[in-house]
């Protein structure tokens, strides 16, 4: 076994550094096999941890480039594709810790004081990453605040506190995203190419329009209905035709990032957007993955602790089940409630471009 693919002559204990790893459970306080399994399933997800923000840097570092070469896209989703599995597998764990009884866990609980998996510096990391906003934490919670504190003892949380501001100041994945969105060629027009402008402007207004007539359509099958409904779906149609239009046009102005975004979805077809819509659809399916992890954590949770405070001070699972709201990447949410039916997109200009002709 060799590592970075230099020969080396390696005993699987000593290239996986096995000793110490084992070393770490807290054998030495003659722990209980419950509170073992309770140690080694949270280190296991810390292990896990690592590996996303390896992976996630990976993909940051190919997006944050200007522009991206499009031969790095398909690494991009390799790094996203295996962060989901990893998410999925964390998922299925949670089942190992829902074999700790209530009581069980009460007979050791009172040991970890006030550490929780709140202060994990690693999961901070990864949602800085990717981009969670603080004002879109529950109580728009600082998530260094924690770790501005520990760090005043210095030592390795003082590093800690460094490693998180430090991700603070880059660009998030999901910012890198946004702005390699932008330069989607829109109905063959290229970016900042002359008349892009206008082309792009006309691709959206004929977009709202068909999202205009699919909502009047709708509006028709319900003749018949009593009047108080169909007011009532009128003015749910409304609504969401403003929203589409300010989801579009934002202030007055078109957001090209979000235009190109609609694009890719509505024309997933083209061969030229392949790569591009497998990128995106392997954010959502990461954020998906990772909204039902922390969906399964918090029913763990109830289960275990019922209702309790946790040791971090939240209000427990109440808090957890937040969190698994959070939506990181919200355009690519949103984008799909304001897509059309193929019938009533606008028509494509210059499908060539595209690598593909209608008459083909
Ligand atoms: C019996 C097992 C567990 C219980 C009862 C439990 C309970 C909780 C509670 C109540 C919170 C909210 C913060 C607080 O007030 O403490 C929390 C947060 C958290 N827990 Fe657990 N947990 C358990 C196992 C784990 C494991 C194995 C991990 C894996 C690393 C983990 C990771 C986290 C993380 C990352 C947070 C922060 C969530 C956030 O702020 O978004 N927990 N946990």
């Amino acid at each position: 076994m060799s590592g970075s693919g230099e020969s080396g002559n390696w005993t699987y204990g000593d290239y996986l550094q096995l000793h110490e790893l084992l070393d770490l459970q807290g054998d030495d306080r003659g722990i209980s096999s419950d509170e073992m399994h309770f140690i080694i399933v949270h280190q296991t997800f810390e292990l896990w941890f690592k590996q996303i923000i390896r992976e996630l840097s990976e993909t940051r570092d190919i997006l944050a480039q200007v522009p991206v070469p499009e031969d790095q896209i398909p690494r991009a989703v390799d790094h996203l594709a295996r962060t989901t599995e990893i998410f999925r597998l964390m998922a299925s764990q949670w089942t190992v810790l829902e074999t700790l009884t209530p009581q069980g866990f009460l007979a050791f609980r009172d040991g970890l004081g006030t550490a929780s998996g709140f202060e994990s510096f690693q999961m901070r990391q990864f949602e800085s990453l990717l981009g969670l906003e603080t004002e879109d934490r529950m109580f728009g919670m600082d998530p260094i605040k924690t770790f501005r504190k520990l760090a005043e003892k210095g030592g390795k949380d003082k590093d800690v506190l460094e490693r998180l501001e430090a991700e603070q100041d880059n660009e998030s994945l999901y910012d890198s995203l946004m702005r390699w969105m932008e330069r989607t060629p829109i109905m063959g027009s290229i970016f900042e190419s002359e008349g892009d402008e206008s082309t792009v402007r006309d691709y959206v207004d004929s977009h709202l329009q068909g999202h205009l007539q699919m909502g009047n359509e709708a509006l028709e099958r319900m003749s018949g209905w009593e009047e108080e409904a169909t007011t009532r779906m009128k003015e749910r149609l409304d609504s969401a035709q403003e929203s589409a239009t300010s989801f579009l046009i934002p202030e007055g102005v078109v957001s090209r990032g979000r235009a190109g975004l609609l694009f890719i979805e509505s024309y997933r077809e083209l061969p030229l957007l392949t790569w591009p819509r497998k990128l995106i659809d392997a954010f959502v399916e990461l954020e998906e993955s990772m909204a039902k992890w922390r969906h399964d954590h918090a029913r763990m949770v109830e289960r275990i602790i019922g209702k309790r405070a946790g040791t971090g001070g939240t209000s427990g699972v109440d808090y957890l089940d937040a969190t698994a709201r959070y939506r990181i990447f919200k355009d690519l949410w949103e984008v799909r409630t304001i897509l059309v039916k193929p019938q009533n997109r606008p028509d494509l200009i210059n499908a060539d471009f595209y690598g593909y002709t209608v008459d083909s």
